[in-house]
């Protein structure tokens, strides 16, 4: 057996490997940047094995034009390589190039049970209250993350908040898989939900999430918008007339004021108690353009690469397969493991 596949190590515990995905459903937002993309960069840094998928299954559990699906997943893997990923040094392709995910998402649907999936909040809140209406896919979509993740043996997974609870789910199938099955085969994830921005809301609501799927552009900044985009969303985003306080806590009930400085706190990579202590006493007049100038230097550099990426999509193409391919390499000795376990009977000789 290959030992890369197994990621365990010589004593046997489960080697730390990274996995994240990114649904290609649209332009990615500063949310995406700040709660998972950048941290996907530090991880890769840090020399750990990563693996990052763009989620094309996923962002079919809703209705998807085939030619605006096409260009996000390109759009998404220039955003990935802009804001730092090496295709050297991660692994990076898009999810339907590679069977196993699918394939361990079915045995997992086994898995999971109606209970678990009918609790999940992302469900609830995308299904709306037609739930009839909703595709099976969209119910089943945890089971499927489950199995992206464990498809790679990935101990250790970077997400925004949104995503804890699916990350509670991919735990218990693997307990409970392991338990059926009297094996210690799945390893038991680890959520990695760090820093200041875990939750991005809203440029226009500070109590709703900032989402590529808002219909106001004005509520996010996409990392494809230009210096002079981001500057006047920042200018415009809801605020209050108050000054900033001198601490956190006096920022309860002022969302908007909350999310801003976790925003600077982030792009800066400080904490939200530096920030105040710098602004205490300073109204949004002098506050804004100081986070605009902050965002422009970190995030306008990336917008300018990733048109440049964008100008050969030929090449990006080939990263994505050559990323398939590595990928494959891990998670089909993995699957067909679990179809041992299952008993499946495995007689192709190709
Ligand atoms: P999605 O765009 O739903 O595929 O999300 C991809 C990743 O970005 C996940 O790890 C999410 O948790 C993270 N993410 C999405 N929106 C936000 C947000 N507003 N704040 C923080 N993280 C986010
Ligand atoms: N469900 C995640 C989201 O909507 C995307 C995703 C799919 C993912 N598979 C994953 C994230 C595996 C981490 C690991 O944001």
């Amino acid at each position: 057996m290959d030992d890369r596949a197994q990621a365990k190590d010589t004593a046997g515990r489960f080697r730390t490997r990274v996995f994240s995905g990114i649904q290609p459903s649209g332009g990615l937002t500063l949310g995406n940047y700040l709660g998972a993309l950048r941290r996907f960069v530090q991880k890769q840094d840090e020399g750990i094995e990563t693996v990052y998928c763009l989620v094309d299954l996923h962002a079919i559990t809703v209705w998807q034009d085939p030619a605006r699906l096409r260009a996000n997943t390109r759009e998404a893997a220039a955003a990935f390589l802009a804001a730092g990923i090496d295709p050297g040094r991660s692994i990076l392709f898009n999810q339907s190039q590679v069977s196993a995910h699918a394939e361990l998402g079915w045995v997992f649907n086994c898995v999971a049970r109606m209970g678990w999936l009918g609790r999940m909040t992302q469900f609830k809140e995308k299904a709306g209250k037609d739930r009839e209406a909703a595709s099976v896919g969209l119910f089943a979509y945890p089971s499927l993350m489950a199995a992206d993740i464990l498809a790679y043996h990935a101990t250790h997974v970077p997400v925004g908040e949104d995503q804890k609870q699916h990350l509670e789910l991919t735990r218990d199938i693997a307990i409970k898989f392991n338990h059926d099955f009297g094996v210690d085969f799945f390893p038991v994830v680890e959520p990695v939900i760090e820093g200041a921005a875990t939750r991005v809301m809203s440029l226009r609501d500070g109590t709703r999430k900032m989402s590529k799927s808002d219909p106001s552009d004005m509520s996010r900044i996409n990392l494809a918008d230009d210096a002079e985009a981001i500057a006047q969303k920042i200018r415009k985003a809801r605020t209050d007339p108050e000054p900033l306080p001198d601490s956190l806590a006096a920022l309860d009930g002022r969302p908007e004021a909350r999310n801003l400085v976790n925003i600077y706190a982030a792009l800066a990579d400080t904490t939200p108690e530096a920030v105040l202590a710098e602004f205490a006493g300073q109204g949004f007049g002098s506050f804004k353009p100081r986070l605009a100038d902050l965002a422009v230097s970190v995030l306008a550099p990336i917008g300018v690469r990733m048109t440049e990426y964008l100008r050969d999509p030929a090449e990006i193409d080939r990263l994505l397969g050559a990323g398939a391919d590595r990928a494959e390499a891990i998670a089909r000795p993995i699957l067909a493991q679990t179809f041992d376990i299952l008993g499946m009977v495995r007689s192709r000789r190709g």
